[in-house]
């Protein structure tokens, strides 16, 4: 059963359609990250599947039940991409107020709220008011109140958003940390290099739609892209290889080629292998997740994207 899953989800605001059908499925222990322009429907899809927001059409479940339901609700954490925090509190007063609100005793707050401080790197300024904080210790908070529950399900909607690469860093730990002990979270991004280090399965949401959706390792290898390297002078053998490629480049100690199938592939190997060169290594070429999202974002929906 999905932790998570939506089927067919539409979503009217009153003159833009920010959902269109979006069916999604995350399972126990995964990260999932959500990527997409803005405006593309992030927010919308976690204010829906917290029971934030409400759907126009379509079906959302969260731990099995239906969104809306408290007993799921109760255990999911949430990071709102623009939160606030009253600004009068420390984020050890904060915490305690979010930790009994979600009703933690008194004698679980006094363990937990040292222990979330210190681990999303607080701990210096524990004591201050929050209006002396800086935005990256504001969200460095706003992780800590999503987890201060320890809730099986988060939701973080831009986590990262103004941390520094140390501190990014550190939420990165946090995830990973929380994944190894079962915890399911969805992840809102734009920073895709950082989505690309943590996620187990990623989707991209364009204009209401889902247009892409896969594991990291198979969205980044580029289909029919390899690099072959060789032992010998491949230089006087490139008109040749031309004609058995779709693209050809030179590369450190030997070539990539884009390639019309695996049987394109071997001819070309051969042919290299025929004139007494030996292959010394092939590799898959592989993307950032950057070069992924922007080639499916600048492809016509519905267009076939590899
Ligand atoms: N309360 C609202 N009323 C009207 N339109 C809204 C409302 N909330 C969102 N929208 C519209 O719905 C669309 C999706 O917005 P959403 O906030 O889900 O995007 P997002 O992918 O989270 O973007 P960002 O990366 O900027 O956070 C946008 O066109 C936005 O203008
Ligand atoms: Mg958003």
């Amino acid at each position: 059963m999905p932790v998570i899953e939506t089927r067919g989800l539409v979503k009217h605001y009153r003159n833009v359609q920010a959902l269109k059908g979006v069916s999604v499925a995350v399972e126990a222990g995964e990260i999932y990250g959500l990527l997409g322009r803005n405006g593309a429907g992030k927010t919308t899809m976690v204010k829906i599947l917290l029971g934030i927001a409400h759907r126009t059409a379509g079906e959302a479940f969260l731990l099995g039940r239906p969104v809306g339901d408290p007993a799921a609700r109760a255990r999911v954490g949430f990071l709102p991409e623009d939160h606030r925090f009253p600004d009068y509190h420390t984020a050890e007063s904060a915490l305690d107020f979010y930790a009994s609100l979600s009703g933690m005793s008194r004698r679980d707050r006094r363990a937990r709220i040292p222990e979330m401080i210190e681990r999303v790197g607080l701990k210096e300024a524990a004591r201050r008011k929050i209006r002396t904080y800086s935005k990256g210790m504001k969200q460095r908070l706003g992780l800590g109140q999503a987890m201060i529950h320890d809730p099986d399900v988060l939701f973080l909607d831009e986590p990262t958003d103004g941390v520094d690469p140390v501190g990014r860093k550190q939420i990165r730990d946090v995830l990973v940390d929380l994944k190894s002990r079962g915890k399911t979270i969805f992840l809102n991004s734009h920073l895709l290099s950082e989505v690309e280090l943590v996620s187990d399965r990623v989707a991209i949401l364009e204009l209401g739609l889902l247009r892409r959706e896969g594991d990291v390792p198979s969205m980044t290898t580029a289909k029919d892209v390899y690099e072959l390297r060789f032992d010998g002078r491949i230089d006087p053998l490139l008109p040749e290889i031309q004609k058995r490629v779709r693209g050809l480049r030179r590369i450190d100690q030997g070539i990539e080629v884009d390639v019309d199938g695996r049987d394109a592939l071997n001819g070309v190997i051969d042919f290299v292998r025929d004139r007494g060169i030996g292959l010394v290594g092939l590799t898959p070429k592989k993307q950032t997740l950057e070069d992924v999202f922007l080639q499916t974002i600048d492809s016509p929906p519905g267009a076939p994207t590899s």
